[in-house]
């Protein structure tokens, strides 16, 4: 078959997978108000473990129990204490009764991407540094520019005065400000949901003791998960989040052994890794995933992710998970085509001591089996593919290329996401809903079937 290296056999850690198809995490937020599990999160993972991904990895689950996490806006799973437990388990189970593997990524909080909790409104979510963050709209790409015209007819309208994306792009310091000024203020009106994403508020530091306990609450998460049968965790440390925002000097500006050089602001993380190690041993899979470049004046370059990357690896993980950019630069963290962050592959496995890597960003087979045929990446990830058409994997095995629903790069769901609408998908009107499709559902698996079929001989045996 034309892509046969996409369905050989990989190992990660002491985790077989049976092809190098990943899904990417992604924050669906189909959690309950509460941050735990759904019937809608079950069936959303089952039906892409059904269409054959040989490896899930989880949206980012919050293992950080206090107000000042920062994640409550967007309401994301959570992973705080036991009573998570069950519902964690029983997604792991029923995504390998797919035959399926799954990562959990866990994540210690949001920091400055972050808001005050609904638990304590006027308790602003902490930081390595009480610097706010701000999304500067010259850093889209062409499916940022479609999903902002589609908020509001006067934001398309205001684009259209403009000269559209082109024009924003070249305005100076001064015309980027006033006209900040003016969307800021008809998103504050019109859609707060949406100007929450765009605009930080001011993040409290971050307490010495605040930092230990993260490192000890994800240290213990990851042991957790791993007896709640996940294969592997994988820990949050891109897109400008909070293990991120230690790492650039442009959101950490700390003056104690948490700041400063780069051996410092990387302390969190290299703590996290080395506690996480101390609690589950050398063999279990524990990843990490990291922007190749923030992409941002002053943020952490590809050269000091790189080093980062040899600092991390060092404290024993077993596999780098490759991304780009930040809130700051949302058209880099979503491109619009494909293969754009191909390029940290090589770099990333080389810092790394050789470890496996994962690129995301992938939407054609023959570009993904080139991608694995060359070495840019040992595993490919599909995100907003993954959303278009769960059963990419499958039908590109079944040589059904052509019936692949292909993803049209328009952002609509990371805006859902931002503006805490329901997540739904231009080109897949089945996403969202898939708890309404029996045909995903548990009782369907394979493995389900036959412990059903199991019980019921047993039954008539009677
Ligand atoms: C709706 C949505 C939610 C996402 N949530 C996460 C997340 O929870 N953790 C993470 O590391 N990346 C997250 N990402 C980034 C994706 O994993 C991926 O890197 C990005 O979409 C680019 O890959 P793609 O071009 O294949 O979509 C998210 C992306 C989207 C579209």
């Amino acid at each position: 078959m034309e892509y046969d290296v996409l369905f050989e056999p990989f190992t990660v850690g002491d985790v077989e997978l049976k092809n190098r198809i990943a899904m990417a995490p992604m924050n669906m937020v189909y959690s309950d108000p509460e941050g735990f599990n759904s019937e809608q999160w079950l069936a959303w993972y089952a039906a892409r473990a059904r269409g054959g991904f040989g490896l899930i990895i989880t949206d980012c689950v919050v293992v950080n129990p206090h107000p000042w996490r920062g994640s409550d806006h967007l309401n994301p799973h959570l992973f705080i204490d036991e009573r998570y437990g069950r519902g964690l388990g029983l997604m792991a189970d029923n995504i390998h009764d797919f035959g399926a593997k799954v990562f959990i990524q866990l994540s210690p909080g949001f920091g400055r991407q972050g808001h005050a909790s609904h638990l304590a409104p006027n308790e602003p979510s902490a930081a390595p540094s009480a610097i706010p963050y701000r999304v500067d709209m010259r850093n889209f790409n062409d499916g940022w520019e479609k999903t902002q015209r589609r908020l509001d007819p006067r934001v398309n309208a205001a684009l259209d005065a403009l000269g559209g994306l082109a024009a924003i792009r070249k305005m100076d310091e001064k015309q980027y400000d006033d006209f900040d000024a003016l969307i800021s203020d008809l998103l504050k009106r019109e859609d707060p949901g949406m100007y929450r994403s765009m605009k930080g508020d001011v993040p409290r530091e971050m307490t010495h003791s605040e930092i230990t306990e993260m490192e000890d609450r994800m240290a213990f998460a990851t042991r957790e998960a791993l007896r709640y049968g996940y294969d592997g965790v994988e820990i949050h440390s891109p897109h400008g989040y909070l293990i991120h925002q230690f790492l650039s000097k442009r959101s950490n500006q700390r003056v104690d052994e948490y700041g400063g050089t780069l051996e410092n602001r990387a302390r969190f993380l290299v703590n996290i890794i080395r506690k996480t190690r101390q609690l589950i041993g050398p063999d279990r899979v524990l990843g990490a995933r990291f922007s190749g470049d923030e992409m941002m004046p002053n943020g952490v370059t590809n050269r000091e992710m790189q080093d980062i990357v040899g600092m991390a690896a060092a404290e024993g993980l077993s596999y780098i998970s490759v991304s780009q950019g930040c809130y700051e630069n949302p058209g880099a963290f979503t491109p619009d085509g494909e293969g754009d962050m191909l390029k940290y592959g090589p770099g990333f496995k080389e810092a790394s001591g050789g470890l496996p890597v994962f690129v995301p960003n992938m939407m054609t087979a023959k570009a993904s089996a080139e991608a694995i045929a060359s070495g840019q990446t040992d595993v490919v990830m599909l995100g907003r593919q993954a959303i278009a058409d769960p059963y990419w994997p499958a039908k590109v095995q079944a040589g059904r290329e052509k019936d692949i629903v292909r993803c049209a790069r328009c952002n609509t769901c990371l805006v859902n996401l931002f503006e805490h609408k329901w997540l739904a998908c231009e080109v897949n009107p089945t996403v969202g809903f898939e708890r309404y499709l029996p045909e995903l559902w548990r009782i369907n698996a394979p493995s389900m079937q036959k412990r059903v079929k199991k019980f019921m001989s047993k039954m008539e045996g009677l």
